[in-house]
């Protein structure tokens, strides 16, 4: 287990999702060049952020579940020098991120502490599937967790959101068994945010379940957009960002988006037949 310790005021959480990256760096996806999009992010990251704590990466990283896009991703972020924890989305490949991805800050940790919080990263992912699913073993990993550190205000990570978003064709391909997920954490009153990527969307929402109150949050993708709230696949303009987190020793927590500049990497409409 990864633990950072010793925060006095409030953890700083950049969270980059749905990276996207091809084994060669020219391939674009509707037009996008995902890992210059990636890296422009980071780019902002370090400007807007210069005291940041840590990132967390939700799913997704690459597209071709290639060797060189993993490789190139563990790079990337360990010249970042800033301590990175990854969880895989449907599109990635778990065994070959664990041979390549960890290095110094690169983590595939399942759980850590930062300051009075505790963050619990999940495996959401079913192979060949696109719809997400939380395992038994999954399930009582974190149900485990939440007894041992009942007194620690927890955010819990995985890909595919436990909420629907209000758009159909995404909402099919969510968290599937969400009903005994939100079961756990109407256990835990604990959990103060769950934080999800694979909608490629900025949503931020309160989920109240019988004895709880969460905060549901997803981020922008590093590359393409999807228009929230339309019931059909639609690519939306909006440019590509991160969400930045901070949270509180007395268990609240701020969080916003941050985006590029409008108009930066632009996605091909016509690619998908817009
Ligand atoms: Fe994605």
């Amino acid at each position: 287990m990864q633990g950072i310790t010793n925060y006095s005021g409030f953890v700083s959480i950049a969270q980059l999702t749905d990276l996207h990256l091809f084994a060669d760096i020219e391939r674009s996806l509707v037009g996008i060049k995902t890992e210059f999009s990636f890296q422009e992010v980071l780019s902002q990251v370090k400007r807007t952020l210069p005291q940041i704590d840590l990132m967390l990466l939700t799913g997704d990283l690459t597209q071709d579940c290639s060797v060189d896009s993993y490789e190139r991703l563990a790079k990337s972020l360990n010249d970042f020098r800033i301590h990175s924890y990854c969880l895989a989305g449907n599109h990635d490949d778990l065994p070959l991120m664990k041979v390549y991805l960890p290095s110094n800050y690169v983590h595939l940790s399942r759980s850590l502490d930062v300051g009075k919080w505790r963050i619990l990263l999940l495996n959401s992912a079913v192979e060949g599937a696109v719809h997400g699913y939380l395992s038994g073993a999954e399930l009582s990993y974190l149900e485990n967790n939440l007894n041992a550190y009942p007194d620690r205000p927890t955010l819990i990570a995985f890909h595919h959101p436990a909420v629907t978003l209000g758009s159909q064709w995404i909402d099919h391909i969510c968290l599937e068994n969400q009903d005994e997920f939100w079961e756990i954490c109407d256990r835990h009153p604990q959990i103060e945010v769950v934080l999800n990527g694979h909608a490629h969307q900025e949503f931020d929402q309160i989920y109240e379940t019988p004895h709880n109150s969460v905060r549901c949050l997803v981020a922008p993708s590093t590359c393409v957009q999807f228009q929230p709230k339309n019931h059909k696949f639609q690519i939306d303009s909006q440019s590509a960002g991160f969400r930045h987190l901070r949270l509180y020793p007395n268990g609240t927590m701020e969080t916003e988006v941050h985006r590029l500049k409008v108009g930066s990497f632009q996605p091909d409409l016509a690619a998908v037949g817009y």
